[in-house]
């Protein structure tokens, strides 16, 4: 399963996707998280160790490797390159473990481009792939803020793709234009996830206007998710509230996504 989560900045994409990726991870699962945003900050989210964190350099810094491995410079298109490059060794190299949740930050690799088939997006996909052999094993995509970094190649990275929403115009507005571009560029499976929902009302406002995208479900304000991020912790120990709406979450979408692949 191939879950990316975006959204307007700030609105909770990196706390949804940490909590989600242990979540599973708890529950048995093998878990790739892959943080997409150029200034990462999955691996705090998920309480990785500062030791483990500062070992870890970002794909984007493998440029030397894709063209060895590819045979094409990345950010080239058009060449010749070959599409199933070797991966086997890449996972030890670049990426670090905590929790049963494997964490690779991307850096600045785009998944935008339009439908650009070039030496990086296939090397990730194989990269992916080789992560990901059993059926049961996810992959949790944070994005990079706004619409941009949502081109064609992401199609192919994702079964679903979760639109993060604050009870608020604005992030609303974002979500339908995220909503448009999945349409135009033939991406299925959108889920809204309202975030920081302080009331009824809030729940209510959102429910009312979302775009056209179902719902799957909220997760409350409280602040002590400032409180854990301030003390370093892990969201997904520290907030049982978050903690709670998120499995409910992740519980649903196993469901509608085995549901549809059926
Ligand atoms: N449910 C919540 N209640 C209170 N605060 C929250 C909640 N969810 C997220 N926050 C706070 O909102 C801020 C943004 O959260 P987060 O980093 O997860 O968003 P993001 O969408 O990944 O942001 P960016 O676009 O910068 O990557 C953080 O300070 C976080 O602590
Ligand atoms: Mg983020």
């Amino acid at each position: 399963m191939k879950i990316a989560i975006s959204g307007k900045g700030g609105v909770g994409k990196t706390t949804l996707a940490a909590l989600m990726g242990q979540f599973y991870a708890d529950a048995g699962r093998d878990v790739l998280a892959v943080d997409a945003d150029p200034s990462p900050c999955l691996a705090g989210a998920l309480g990785f160790p500062e030791e483990q964190r500062s070992q870890l350099s970002p794909i984007a810094e493998m440029d030397a490797l894709i063209e060895e491995r590819t045979g094409a410079k990345p950010g080239t298109t058009g060449g010749f390159f070959t599409l199933n490059p070797r991966v086997d060794d890449i996972p030890e190299r670049f990426s670090i473990s905590h929790r049963g949740v494997r964490l690779l930050e991307m850096g600045s690799v785009d998944l935008g481009g339009s439908g650009c088939i070039c030496p990086e997006s296939a090397m990730l996909k194989t990269l992916f792939m080789h992560l990901l052999f059993r059926k049961d094993d996810v992959l949790i995509l944070d994005m990079y803020a706004g619409v941009e970094h949502l081109g064609r190649a992401s199609v192919d990275f994702v079964d679903a793709m979760l639109v993060v929403v604050e009870p608020t115009r604005r992030s609303l507005g974002t979500a339908a234009q995220i909503k448009k571009l999945a349409n135009d560029i033939g991406l299925s499976g959108l889920w809204l996830v309202g975030n920081k929902v302080r009331n009824e009302a809030d729940a209510e406002f959102l429910s009312a206007a979302t775009p056209g995208i179902p719902l799957l479900g909220y997760l409350p304000a409280d602040l002590m998710v400032q409180e854990a991020d301030r003390l370093g912790e892990a969201v997904y120990d520290y907030v049982p509230s978050l903690r709670e709406s998120a499995e409910d979450m992740a519980n649903r979408l196993v469901e509608e996504i085995g549901a549809r692949d059926e």
